[in-house]
């Protein structure tokens, strides 16, 4: 653990998926030297997981389909909360990245005019989504790795990020250690970019795996003074596995229903008719969410706690050819044959939604020299995310942190590195290693369940304040928390810091919505079950300066009168002018 040692780039990527890889491509692409850091290998990171495809408006299939329509698409959905320009980047910007990263090898499926082919998915007006099979975040994972290894840039896996390095607002690099070793390294850097994914982890069903999404990005950032938005908005994703018990919420990708799968409640009948006759199964997240939900508390839920997902009458080669993960994962967990029986899902915490403020062109944070891309960040998806719009961010907007972090680190002249702040930062990593009675992964656990239990599905004021009691309950047990680093590695460490960042991400969670007194999009709460225009409003929370969370609102950016014109003219909507403020 006394091994320290310093490495300097001009850009520092912290997060090794989709997002911090084409950040890296692109500085190193405009002449930097680049270093990425990730926790876990780099072939096996969240990326792997997205399933169902990436939205670019090509017009392939449908071809009425325009930028415009999938900004309409995408901003009403979000329910005003987004910030229309980043709205606007993501749908302009997304056909030429799709392109470029199936040039580099992601190889999504085509038509027999040779053009990518384009599927439907939920709340999307046309067939938008391009995919490869159901693991399209597989394949561009794996391009952007070729092009990583074709430009020589280092990925440096099993370094867990402790600290950012910020003196007077600026920040000069990131203090990390190595999960095997404890070795630590301070790397310093002109401009650093976090790229480390969201928080859904800390719900009981999640479809993310262990040790990731744990709120560790949401917490170095708060450490270094950034402000974080929307942390209320959780996106549950209305199909998870139930059964078997140690694969309940892993994800059933949303392309099950876009290729025609179906919803069916224990009597047999298809329930979306109640709840958006008119797209049924491709309805929004949040309403298929509270659709799947609702018919399970209601008592027509499936013996094991879920409702049926049926693409049986699709048949075998179908299924084999566009959902290939689902067919084996059922199989193998299982011992299920989804072309001949129905699956049983239920709703899993899926995606943040919320994350760090950033400027929309060059995701710049508060902080001078850091950047952040992916989901770590908030603006593009406000109250509810379109299926297949995380993809096209995290290329978009990695790139876009990449160039602007190179641009910062050609034009600064001299960047002062504070031996207080990396002093601070190694007594910091000291102070987690002591004797204690408590344990992490346990009150990982606990947390876990209260996440799920008092800030889930449907929420309300006294399951949040309920919840925020428990979560202090946990924060006093964590002081005295056991971490031992041995000869079999530093995981007892990286868990001590996961769950602090757990035990911060999830409280901002609550408090936000807590103050959010209305329902809206995936915010939902039984003791105030509609829309409420007066929280037109971006929650925010930052650190005071003991490191207590401070809550503000912030109204909701305006649409400019082009952006405005454009959604009435290609949407229409009930109430569109009073979910907008002039
Ligand atoms: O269901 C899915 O395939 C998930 C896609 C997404 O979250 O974008």
């Amino acid at each position: 653990m006394n091994n320290n040692l310093t490495q300097i780039s001009n850009v520092l990527v912290i997060g090794s998926g989709g997002a911090g890889l084409r950040a890296a491509i692109e500085a190193k692409q405009l002449g930097m030297e680049v270093t990425v850091l990730g926790k876990r290998q780099s072939t096996d990171v969240h990326t792997v997981l997205a399933a169902g495809g990436i939205n670019a408006a090509f017009g392939n299939v449908d071809e009425d389909d325009s930028w415009e329509q999938h900004f309409a698409d995408t901003y009403i959905e979000g329910y005003g909360l987004s910030e229309p320009e980043v709205v606007e980047l993501m749908a302009k910007e997304s056909p030429m990245l799709v392109e470029e990263i199936d040039g580099w090898g992601a190889n999504f499926a085509k038509l027999p005019n040779g053009k990518i082919d384009q599927r439907f998915f939920g709340a999307h007006t046309y067939r938008r989504t391009c995919y490869s099979g159901d693991y399209t975040g597989r394949s561009i994972l794996f391009a952007l790795l070729n092009k990583v290894k074709s430009l020589n840039i280092p990925i440096l896996d099993s370094q867990y990020v402790s600290d950012l390095l910020v003196e007077d607002n600026v920040c000069f690099g990131a203090m990390a250690f190595d999960i095997q070793s404890g070795e630590r390294t301070v790397f310093l850097a002109d401009s650093v970019i976090i790229a480390a994914g969201g928080h859904t982890r800390l719900w009981r069903k999640s479809s993310s795996r262990r040790n990731e999404n744990t709120g560790d990005g949401f917490h170095l950032a708060l450490k270094a003074g950034c402000r974080l938005s929307d942390m209320e908005m959780v996106q549950f994703h209305p199909t998870g596995m139930v059964i078997p018990e140690e694969m309940a919420g892993t994800l059933v990708t949303e392309a099950v229903r876009g290729e025609g799968g179906k919803l069916l409640n224990s009597e047999g009948k298809r329930f979306m008719e109640n709840y958006d006759s008119e797209r049924m199964e491709l309805s929004t997240r949040d309403r298929v969410a509270m659709a799947n939900y609702t018919e399970i508390v209601e008592g027509r839920g499936s013996p094991n706690g879920g409702v049926y997902l049926d693409i049986s009458h699709k048949g075998k080669d179908f299924i084999i050819e566009k959902l290939p993960r689902m067919y084996r994962q059922f199989l193998d967990t299982l011992m299920i044959d989804i072309s001949k029986s129905p699956m049983e899902v239920s709703p899993t915490a899926h995606y943040s939604m919320g994350g760090i403020v950033v400027s929309p062109e060059e995701h710049s944070t508060g902080v001078e020299g850091l950047y952040a891309a992916g989901e770590v960040t908030a603006g593009l998806h406000g109250a509810n995310r379109l299926g297949g719009n995380s993809l096209a961010e995290i290329l978009i907007f990695g790139k876009r942190a990449g160039a602007a972090a190179s641009k910062r680190s050609k034009n600064i002249d001299i960047h002062k590195r504070s031996k207080k702040v990396i002093e601070n930062a190694h007594e910091n990593l000291n102070s987690y290693i002591k004797n204690g009675s408590e344990v992490a992964r346990p009150l990982q656990r606990a947390l876990r369940n209260i996440m799920w239990e008092y800030g889930g599905v449907v929420k309300n004021e006294k399951k949040l304040n309920k919840g925020l009691q428990e979560i202090e309950n946990l924060k006093e047990a964590s002081k005295d928390l056991d971490v031992r680093p041995d000869s079999e590695g530093y995981q007892d460490l990286m868990l001590a810091f996961d769950l602090q960042a757990s035990l911060v991400s999830s409280e901002s969670t609550l408090i936000s919505a807590l103050s959010r007194e209305e329902s809206r999009g995936a915010h939902q709460r039984d003791d105030y079950k509609e829309i409420n225009n007066d929280f037109n409003v971006n929650m925010r929370v930052k650190f005071d300066s003991d490191s207590n969370i401070l809550l503000s609102k912030d109204n909701v950016p305006a649409l400019n009168k082009d952006l405005k014109d454009l959604i009435t003219k290609t949407k229409e909507i009930d109430n569109f002018e009073g979910m907008l403020l002039e």
